[in-house]
């Protein structure tokens, strides 16, 4: 019998107990040895949950029980996610985790330590909730030489945008629809400013190119500013507007990583991806062009790739070091977005445009004499090709 912990008892770690419980016997015939969750980790206090006998405060009964050998972590948040995390990896426990911000900016420095402990580090729920990306890409898809990985990394922003194209609601109502139907938190910021989305494709980006990239290095843009004239002007020349992340290794062997609101011609099948879903579309030398496509937030649907970690690391008591990445000082491999080469459509008073392809910087040169000569800008939105 493997015992294992769940830390964090919010709408992540209460759906990972309860889809662990609802198949339990199909998991642990899957792991190929007995499993029960023996502690869940919570400061709240649960007194009507089913679960309620399992429920602690103190992180050191997880911590120095040498039975539980598998802990996901379901909290969210650098501190004090960091902190419980390491010291379970540093007492021999695999730890599996859905908490995007823990792993952008610890990520190396995590997976190092599981090496040197010979436990597991794995994330699988951080990117893409039920979507299957992580293993993909560092598994199935390891025999490739992958060049670019970009796609709709956030759900909230996608059913907003969503909302937008579909209803012709303005950004504001979509936004209070979507914190309406939970998608969106009482502050958004992290949604609608695109930080969650940079966290995602930082992830991503150091898993594919093998150096950690720290969002700090990364621009990343969001959606507050994309108006009801935008969405229309999109739609006319054939295009949705999606929040896209982004990272593409150029030339030079540098990546340009970044987050930004993008017209998607309907062509792409990424222009299809509408409400919470999430996609992903890898591009690689032997592979060609791979997606993935499903829901990537949501109670069970993030739960069910925590509890494909934990039977992950119950049947591995060695660490996987293929997951593994560099840590790095400076961001000196990064291209800066100014770098990155596409399509721009412009709107102005003079109305709409579409700049030839040429790099981020020159487009801004271009808007910036197009504003010296009179021009109103509303808004300069690259296209994705
Ligand atoms: N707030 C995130 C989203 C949750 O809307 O995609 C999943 O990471």
């Amino acid at each position: 019998m493997i015992k294992m912990a769940v830390m964090g008892f919010g709408v992540v770690g209460s759906g990972t107990v309860e889809l662990f419980y609802k198949n339990r016997q199909k998991i642990e015939k899957s792991a190929g040895s007995e499993l029960d969750i023996k502690y869940i980790l919570d400061i709240r206090k649960f007194p009507d949950s089913p679960f309620a006998d399992k429920i602690i405060d103190n992180v050191d009964l997880i911590v120095n029980d040498d039975e539980v050998k598998v802990v996901a972590e379901t909290m969210g948040g650098v501190e004090p996610a960091y902190t419980f995390t390491k010291r379970c990896l540093e007492n021999g426990k695999s730890v599996v985790t859905s908490n995007k911000e823990l792993v952008a900016e610890k990520g190396a420095e995590l997976l190092e330590l599981a090496r040197q402990k010979n436990v597991n580090y794995f994330f699988e729920a951080s990117v893409g909730g039920a979507i299957p990306i992580i293993r993909p890409l560092h598994r199935c898809l390891a025999a490739n030489d992958i060049t670019e990985v970009y796609g709709i990394l956030n759900g909230t922003t996608n059913f907003i945008l969503t909302r937008m194209f579909e209803d012709g609601m303005a950004f504001e109502d979509a936004l209070a629809l979507a914190q309406k139907l939970g998608y969106a938190e009482k502050d958004p910021t992290a949604d609608v400013e695109g930080h969650d989305a940079c966290r995602k494709i930082c992830i991503l980006a150091s898993l594919v190119f093998g150096k950690h990239v720290y969002p700090k290095y990364v621009s990343a843009k969001g959606i507050s500013s994309i108006s009801k004239e935008d969405v229309e002007a999109a739609a006319a020349l054939g295009c949705q507007i999606k929040l896209i992340g982004c990272v593409k290794r150029l030339e030079d062997g540098k990546i340009i990583p970044f987050v930004s609101p993008m017209l998607v011609p309907d062509s792409n099948p990424i222009s299809s991806v509408s409400d919470v879903f999430n996609a992903v579309t890898v591009i690689s030398d032997g592979a060609d062009r791979s997606m993935f496509y499903g829901r990537g937030a949501g109670k069970l649907p993030t739960a069910s790739a925590v509890v494909a970690d934990m039977i992950e690391a119950a049947k591995h008591d060695r660490t996987v070091f293929s997951q593994h990445w560099e840590d790095s000082e400076n961001g000196d491999f990064i291209a800066d977005f100014d770098a990155y080469e596409c399509k721009m459509m412009v709107r102005s008073n003079g109305g709409v445009q579409v700049l030839e392809r040429a790099v981020i910087a020159e487009h801004n040169e271009t808007v910036e004499a197009m504003k010296a000569d009179g021009a109103e800008i509303y808004s300069a939105i690259p296209v994705l090709e």
